[in-house]
């Protein structure tokens, strides 16, 4: 199969000469599922940067499958980079996310609002729909700027630690939500969790400067020390309860 994005040897970084990633190789497929994990400051936040060409690559190749990458993401930053005093409300939020498939100054029309109303309804938010983002909790937020990233059914869809604040009720649901999607796009998901999400990922990318994939949802310990990638494995369940050292 295609792949719809591809990274080959690819070295990124945010100053000349001093690579954060390195020799990166990932290839995302249509219905991967690929759960991205690693220390802090690993540089998994960076890759994604990368993928959605807003950080230049230093070497390599990335390739898309498609002429012009914008339509076909769907991203959710990272908790820390949303900026929660800009005075946009709950809906225009969601419907901001429509933006990339029309003309800046293209008005919304019917079915792009009752789009947006529908996935309010989904993600719990309908109440909040006239408040602006600032007054909102932190996973109410982070729903809010989920219903953006998927509301124009991206054929890509990554998320950067979307479980941050959200409450255990919601969490179930938001799980259940990206495997119902995940039958229409590919998924990038970073946790620091990989016991939460390990039911719902097919595959787990390491990300510590390398990049080591691991074609299954389960990893050991021993594994992730083999691809330097300490992270620490927090009881779900069934998973065992293991502490990681960093080293
Ligand atoms: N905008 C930036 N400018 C310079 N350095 C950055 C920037 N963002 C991240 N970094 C550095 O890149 C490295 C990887 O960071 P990041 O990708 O955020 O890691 P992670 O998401 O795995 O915690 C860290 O050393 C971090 O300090
Ligand atoms: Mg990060």
């Amino acid at each position: 199969m295609d792949s719809l994005i591809s990274l080959h040897n690819v070295s990124a970084g945010y100053e000349p000469n001093q690579a954060v990633l390195r020799n990166i190789n990932l290839d995302i497929k249509q219905n991967d599922f690929i759960g991205i994990i690693g220390p802090n400051g690993g540089g998994k936040s960076t890759l994604l940067k990368v993928i959605l060409g807003l950080l230049p690559i230093q070497k390599g190749k990335l390739n898309y499958a498609w002429k012009n990458n914008k339509h076909y993401i769907g991203y959710l930053p990272q908790s820390n980079e949303i900026d929660t005093k800009f005075p946009i409300k709950v809906s225009e939020v969601v419907l901001s996310g429509i933006m990339g498939s029309k003309s800046y100054f293209g008005k919304y029309s019917k079915s792009d609002k009752n789009k947006a109303n529908e996935l309010l309804d989904k993600l719990g938010l309908t109440e909040y729909k006239n408040n602006t983002i600032g007054e909102l909790s932190g996973g109410q937020r982070q729903r809010a700027f989920l219903g953006r990233a998927i509301i124009n059914k991206p054929s890509v869809l990554i998320l950067d630690e979307p479980n941050t604040y959200v409450d255990k009720h919601f969490e179930g649901e938001l799980y259940n939500m990206l495997s119902e999607l995940n039958k229409e796009m590919a998924i990038l998901l970073v946790s620091h969790d990989i016991g939460t999400i390990s039911p719902i990922i097919k595959t787990i990318a390491c990300v510590n400067e390398e990049l080591h994939y691991h074609n299954s949802n389960k990893i050991s310990e021993k594994v992730l020390s083999t691809y330097k990638c300490p992270i620490e494995l927090v009881a779900h369940g069934h998973v065992p309860h293991r502490v990681l050292n960093q080293h």
